[in-house]
């Protein structure tokens, strides 16, 4: 079947696409490169040895979108195409609502206006706010968010929740993403922030590669083991695979919401060691207090998932380190370079 793909030249984006092209589907992609790079579709061309169709263009423009579906015969469609970063919402939630939420609205109209009535959205745990029991379960309540980004996240599944309300010809499937890390085995494709990285992982490979100096831990007087948060870290390519399995799912009308991790809960000083013993680099740390709108622990219940999608996260954190930092020494600066490590002699 032909997939749009929105997003699709980001991080989850392109390991999406490259599993669609692999699983035999067409892939047509809409990105507006505002935190991606071309290069990395050329490298998803490259590494499934099939092409795919893209468009550089915004969710909110409408003419964009309607021209895409008029040029194309659209099965369905993956949205992935949003703004993601936490701090920069507080700043500027304007920016965030605007793509978040109204880019998914003028998505949604032009998908009704061409028949397209399938829609995978990417969503996020933090959907399930601070109070709720861990392991998180779909059958929870959305809780209270502490930011525009995750607010956004949760006004998006409402409204398309209302939406299949009013209108009984969609399907929709909610994607709860806990923490994605990791990148495809050839090294090729990886998470690649631009300016200094929120995240962990990316965080800790750029201290690895000499980017950057020591790794601040925000926190370690929390209740958990060792006192650094815990979190389900899985991997992009598993969650990749969760998208394939979900547009399987889109014959059931109505909305369904599905938690994508791998139900374990894994410290930031275990993530350390982790790196350190894999890249067999030190990674210097130094603790901070903790940072605002932390949680000390959750992690997914993703049986509904393995249930009913047939999907499993089945690969390991080692495998996860390892393909992160294969990743980041063969490409130091992400797509902007890329170093033949086999040279090397590195695996
Ligand atoms: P990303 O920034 O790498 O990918 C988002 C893509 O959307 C980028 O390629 C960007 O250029 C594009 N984009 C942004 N605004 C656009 C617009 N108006 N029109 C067209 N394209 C636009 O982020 P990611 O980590 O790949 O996340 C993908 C999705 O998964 C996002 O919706 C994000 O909220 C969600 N998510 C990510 C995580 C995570 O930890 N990475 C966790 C949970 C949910
Ligand atoms: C993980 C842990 C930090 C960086 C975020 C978003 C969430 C989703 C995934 C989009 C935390 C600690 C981090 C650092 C650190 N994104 N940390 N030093 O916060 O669980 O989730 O990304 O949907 O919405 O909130 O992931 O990787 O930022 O942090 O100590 O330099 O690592 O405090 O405990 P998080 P993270």
């Amino acid at each position: 079947m032909k997939v749009l793909v929105t997003g699709g030249a980001g991080y989850i984006g392109s390991h999406t696409a490259l599993s669609l092209l692999e699983a035999g589907h067409d892939v047509v992609v809409l990105d507006n490169l505002c935190n991606a790079s071309k290069e990395a579709l050329r490298r998803v061309e490259e590494i499934a040895g099939r092409t795919l169709s893209f468009i550089e263009g915004d969710i909110r423009d409408r003419a964009c979108l309607d021209q895409l579906f008029k040029e194309h015969d659209i099965h369905a469609v993956i949205h992935f195409a949003s703004l993601k970063a936490v701090g920069e919402s507080v700043a500027q939630p304007l920016a965030y609502y605007d793509t978040n939420v109204a880019g998914t609205v003028t998505l949604c109209k032009a998908m009704q206006q061409a028949g397209v009535f399938r829609l995978v959205f990417s969503s996020s745990a933090t959907v399930y706010g601070p109070d709720a029991p861990v392991p998180y379960q779909e059958s929870m309540p959305r809780g209270r968010t502490s930011n525009p980004y995750g607010t956004s996240k949760s006004m998006v599944e409402q409204t398309l929740e209302d939406l299949v309300q009013s209108d009984g010809r969609w399907s929709v499937v909610l994607l709860r993403y806990f923490n994605p890390i990791g990148a495809h085995p050839t090294g090729r494709l990886g998470e690649d922030p631009q300016g200094i990285p929120n995240n962990l992982l990316p965080y800790i490979a750029q201290v690895a590669v000499g980017r950057r100096s020591t790794l601040t831990v925000f926190g370690n007087d929390y209740a958990t083991a060792d006192g650094t948060c815990v979190r389900d870290y899985l991997h992009v390519m598993d969650l990749a695979e969760g998208h394939v399995s979900a547009l399987d799912r889109l014959t059931v009308l109505g909305a369904q919401a599905y938690n994508l991790g791998t139900g374990q809960g894994l410290s930031v000083l275990q993530m350390v060691e982790a790196f350190e013993r894999i890249s067999e680099r030190p990674i210097p740390y130094q603790f901070a207090p903790r940072r605002e709108g932390d949680l000390a622990a959750f992690w997914a219940d993703p049986s509904k998932a393995e249930k009913e999608l047939g999907w499993k996260a089945r690969r390991s954190l080692d495998e996860m380190v390892a393909d992160t930092w294969r990743w980041q020494r063969r490409n130091p600066h992400g797509y902007r370079t890329e170093i033949n490590t086999t040279s090397q002699g590195a695996s």
